[in-house]
């Protein structure tokens, strides 16, 4: 059932049950992250991996602190900026978390989500969230509560529907358990922003697909299908694959020059709207069920870097 019943979802959640949730970022699939059982749920439902970590939400930075230990001065400088949002912090984990939600990590991910509703269900509840995109893994991740009801919809009681979410990319993941903040995730938080409040440019280690720090950044992942190619040169995209039925995810002013679907993720060339429009486009692309989704690189700055590494992915 897809709705907006917060006491109902709150009840559903101390039963063991999972319910999709919106963030602002993409919808979670979200149990009570101190129920073992609870969580096993969400691994089966969504056909993951144990060794693939959960996030755990939030309402508000002094409840993340309960979770970990070892809080270093850059963690509450960033959740001071940028929580509630899109942006996910690893700690050194407390033990109060199970080890299932970190996969036998000794880190744990914690975030504090900014869409209303969730938030307002997280201060209801006596527990945090474990929850990971509400999508069987591997697959593009939901940004609209019917993402999630066609292909969860069967296994999950409820939806909570909270719209279409306002960023459309995952949140931005950044280790902070040693002396310098190392981002493991490009996502709905720029570089640029991180850089803002810590005075330097953190490291990035997003790429490298059998990275075990960050195994969602496995190399194949948000995968349509479809085969996706990702290029700044469409017109030899499109001659190399002449004999295919192509479809096209533009950016900008760009145009194909032959008839194909084609959708245009911001012809005024603006990356926020892009990335809104980035996964359900790629949904919608591939219920066409066309041969081969020739996507176009954006530009790689800001939000741009993190759709190219999400285009980048679903290529594999
Ligand atoms: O925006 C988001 O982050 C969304 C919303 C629902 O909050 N969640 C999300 O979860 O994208 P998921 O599970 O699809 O991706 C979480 C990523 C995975 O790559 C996972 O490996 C990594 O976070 N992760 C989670 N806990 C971790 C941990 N303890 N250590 C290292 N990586 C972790
Ligand atoms: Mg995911």
């Amino acid at each position: 059932m897809i709705g907006r019943d917060l006491e109902l979802v709150a009840q559903l959640l101390r039963e063991g049950k999972p319910v999709a949730v919106p963030t602002e970022t993409v919808y979670g699939l979200a149990a009570n992250a101190l129920d073992e059982e609870a969580v096993t749920e969400v691994f089966r439902i969504k056909n993951r991996p144990y060794f693939d970590p959960l996030i755990v939400h939030v309402a508000n930075a002094d409840n993340a602190w309960q979770y970990a230990v070892n809080i270093r001065e850059d963690s509450v400088k960033l959740a001071a900026a940028f929580w509630p949002g899109p942006l996910t912090l690893l700690l050194e984990k407390a033990d109060n978390i199970p080890d299932l939600v970190t996969s036998g990590s000794s880190k744990v991910a914690l975030r504090v989500p900014r869409h209303p509703l969730t938030l307002q269900l997280l201060q209801m509840l006596e527990f945090p969230l474990a929850a990971p995109s509400a999508n069987p893994f591997g697959y593009i991740s939901p940004t609209r509560p019917e993402h999630v009801q066609d292909q969860l919809g069967d296994q999950v009681e409820y939806i909570l529907d909270g719209g279409p979410c306002e960023v459309g990319l995952e949140s931005t993941i950044v280790d902070c358990t040693s002396d310098t903040p190392l981002v493991l995730r490009l996502g709905g938080l720029t570089l640029a922003s991180l850089e803002s409040i810590l005075g330097f440019m953190p490291e990035c280690r997003v790429r490298g697909g059998s990275n075990p720090s960050a195994p969602g950044m496995l190399d194949r992942h948000y995968s349509p299908e479809s085969g996706v190619i990702l290029t700044d040169d469409p017109e030899k995209a499109i001659i190399m694959n002449r004999d295919k039925k192509c479809a096209f995810l533009l950016f900008g002013d760009a145009e194909v020059p032959v008839l194909g679907y084609t959708l245009n993720l911001s012809p005024a060339g603006d990356l926020s709207e892009a990335a809104r429009n980035l996964f359900h486009y790629m949904r919608v692309l591939d219920a066409v069920k066309p041969d081969l989704i020739i996507a176009m690189k954006l530009p790689d700055i800001g939000l741009g870097a993190a759709i190219n590494d999400r285009l980048q992915r679903a290529s594999f």
